[in-house]
């Protein structure tokens, strides 16, 4: 018997995001609000795809066209990720994601006694002060988480 390949069919519309560092696929997904928000989409992931600048992850969401203020934030750990709008199967739409100003509710600042890790509704809040290196830095307290993909809440 012949093995087939497993082919993902084209998209008709929706949102592709592209050239994910490799291996922040889930949590790009969980940044989104995947598949919490997107209950009626369906949803391709495709991790560690080889590309001319190595190895990336892509997300493929059919029937939501996913706005900049939402995805911008996925700039935290995929920072050379590409966003494609399809249009009847064809990139209507491209643009690069451009990290926000501010980082509110995604990152857990590293400092305990941090007043956004001791009072329940205070939700974690950073200042973007670089963005190539990424660097930010916790609004109530200042300190800067070094690994951010390993701080996402
Ligand atoms: N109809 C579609 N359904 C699913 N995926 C699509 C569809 N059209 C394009 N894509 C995917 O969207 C991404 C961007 O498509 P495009 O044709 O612009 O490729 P590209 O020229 O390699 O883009 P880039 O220069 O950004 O790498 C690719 O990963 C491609 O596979
Ligand atoms: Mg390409
Ligand atoms: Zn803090």
């Amino acid at each position: 018997m012949k093995k087939k390949e497993l082919k993902i069919p084209l998209i008709k519309d929706g949102t592709v995001i592209d050239h994910i560092t490799a291996g922040q696929a889930v949590k790009v997904l969980h940044i989104l609000g995947i598949p919490e928000k997107t209950l009626d989409s369906i949803v391709s992931v495709v991790m560690n795809v080889k590309s001319k600048i190595g190895k990336k992850d892509i997300v493929k969401v059919e029937n939501r066209e996913l706005k900049p203020e939402e995805v911008n934030k996925i700039a935290l750990i995929a920072p050379k990720a590409t966003i494609n709008i399809i249009r009847d199967y064809e990139v209507a739409k491209k643009y690069k994601v451009d990290l926000p100003e501010e980082i509110v509710g995604i990152v857990r600042c590293p400092n305990p006694n941090c007043i956004s890790n001791t009072r329940e509704p205070v939700e974690s809040r950073f200042r973007v002060i670089s963005k190539d290196p990424i660097r930010i830095k916790c609004y109530y307290c200042e300190r800067e988480p070094d690994n951010i993909a390993d701080n996402i809440i």
